[in-house]
């Protein structure tokens, strides 16, 4: 079954409000002019991953298209029941296409799925519905209503004065970029603009090379959209200045070849996405892609000869799919459990977790305080993190590579390997910063 015959079970309203998706009038797609390779920018680039790293912008929706989507989102249905505002400024959509008929059928059409697929160089599938247009919103006004009313079909060509500072503005030095160094939750990621950029300063994307450099890659204009494979390369957002609107949305993506390492978690949506459909969606894709290993593997398996290979085989597609299937479940983490963490230690701790574990790493009592944690197992004494940490020392002890949040690495062996540091590979942020005030780090680094 196509993943996305989920969304049948949503009935869309016949609204009067919105496009009905025509390929012939909505799209407008030339192929990007130039990809990155893994290769050209010193990345290790493995069997199970794309070559291409990522494109420069490339046209997708015609002026008409872009007309047609903002009019989709903008609807009194979508922005009731998809909208939240993390900050005054920021409006967040989630789960349009369960509101929007337009959305999903742009996203889903086969034409979208093939420029999307051919621009990064492998078939792919929509990771799931409700990763499926997360937009992003930058407007004047403090509340949800206020921001609303600000928006018109017809995207603004309106600018901002910029300030001095605005224009000295370097991204890969001021530390308001958007997003700082990070991998996405998911391997493929589309970003398309939805409103003028002329005037605008920012709003690149920078992938951090393999001899540490920063490669730029500019952001989109209107209609436009750029492919990355934000799984697997280091990148950062650049905070955008001078417009009025900005507004970007964002399908992610895996591959749909079998026997390709999906790198997907949901460390970075599980704080805010409504979990009650987030983790049942997880559950079935994760489930679907299980079942679509197993079958390519027996159709495979008819043609090897080789007993002992096969045996061999076997071996290997079992412990894969146990990892895969430990992943699965582990990132199911209880939402009560989530909030109660989050409104302990707060939302920024949560994101910044791992640069948090960096700097205690270094303080002078650490090694005391996270070694004792670790021989005594007070916290959660019967939880299958324990399983889980011992499974990664021996791993690591033997020298073989370890999957983590931030891509597969073989880990060094110099340093002692924690329950902090298994928690943090899992993408667990809310779990590890459980741990780490139960252990009294969290105590010491709020000293710092
Ligand atoms: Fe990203």
């Amino acid at each position: 079954m196509n993943p996305l015959n989920l969304l049948k079970r949503w009935s869309w309203g016949s609204s009067p409000e919105e496009d009905v998706f025509d390929p012939k009038v909505h799209l407008n797609y030339v192929p990007p002019i130039k990809k990155f390779t893994m290769e050209e920018l010193l990345l290790d680039s493995s069997t199970t991953t794309s070559p291409i790293a990522g494109t420069v912008p490339f046209p997708l929706l015609s002026a008409e298209g872009v007309r047609a989507y903002r009019r989709a989102l903008f609807q009194k249905e979508v922005i009731e029941n998809c909208a939240s505002s993390p900050f005054p400024g920021t409006l967040v959509l989630r789960d349009a296409v369960k509101k929007s008929k337009f959305i999903n059928d742009f996203w889903t059409h086969p034409d979208t799925m093939r420029f999307v697929s051919e621009a990064i160089g492998v078939p792919l599938e929509v990771v799931m519905p409700t990763e499926i247009g997360h937009t992003n919103i930058q407007v004047q006004g403090t509340t949800i209503a206020e921001m609303a009313s600000n928006l018109r079909v017809e995207p603004t060509a309106e600018t901002l004065e910029l300030s001095p500072e605005d224009r000295a503005y370097d991204p890969l030095t001021d530390k308001s970029s958007i997003i700082p160094w990070h991998y996405d939750s998911y391997p493929y990621v589309c970003v398309l603009m939805l409103s003028e950029t002329d005037g605008m300063i920012g709003g690149e994307t920078y992938i951090k090379k393999g001899n540490g450099e920063a490669q730029k890659v500019e952001g989109p204009q209107l209609g436009h959209a750029v492919m990355l494979q934000g799984g697997e390369v280091c990148h950062l957002a650049a905070r955008a200045k001078g417009v009025k609107e900005r507004i970007s949305t964002i399908t992610s993506y895996r591959s749909k070849m079998p026997n390709v390492y999906d790198s997907s978690y949901i460390t970075n949506v599980r704080p805010y996405a409504d979990t009650a459909s987030l983790y049942p969606e997880w559950a079935q894709y994760r489930l679907r892609k299980l079942r679509d290993e197993l079958t390519y593997f027996l159709d495979e398996a008819d043609k090897e000869c080789d007993p002992a290979q096969e045996r061999k085989d076997i071996h290997s597609l079992i412990d894969q799919q146990i990892d895969y299937l430990r992943r699965t479940s582990r990132q199911m983490v209880d939402p009560e459990y989530t909030q109660h963490i989050l409104s302990k230690y707060g939302k920024p701790a949560y994101y910044d977790a791992p640069r948090i574990w960096k700097v205690v790493r270094n303080l002078p009592d650490f090694e005391l305080l996270a070694s004792v944690a670790d021989a005594e197992r007070r916290w959660k004494p019967e939880s299958p993190y324990w399983m889980d940490l011992q499974k990664s020392i021996e791993t690591i002890k033997f020298g073989k590579p370890v999957q983590s949040v931030l891509g597969t690495a073989v880990l060094n062996m110099s340093s002692r390997y924690y329950m902090g540091d298994e928690l943090l590979r899992q993408g667990l942020n809310e779990v590890f910063l459980d741990w780490f005030g139960d252990s009294g780090l969290w105590e010491m680094y709020c000293k710092i």
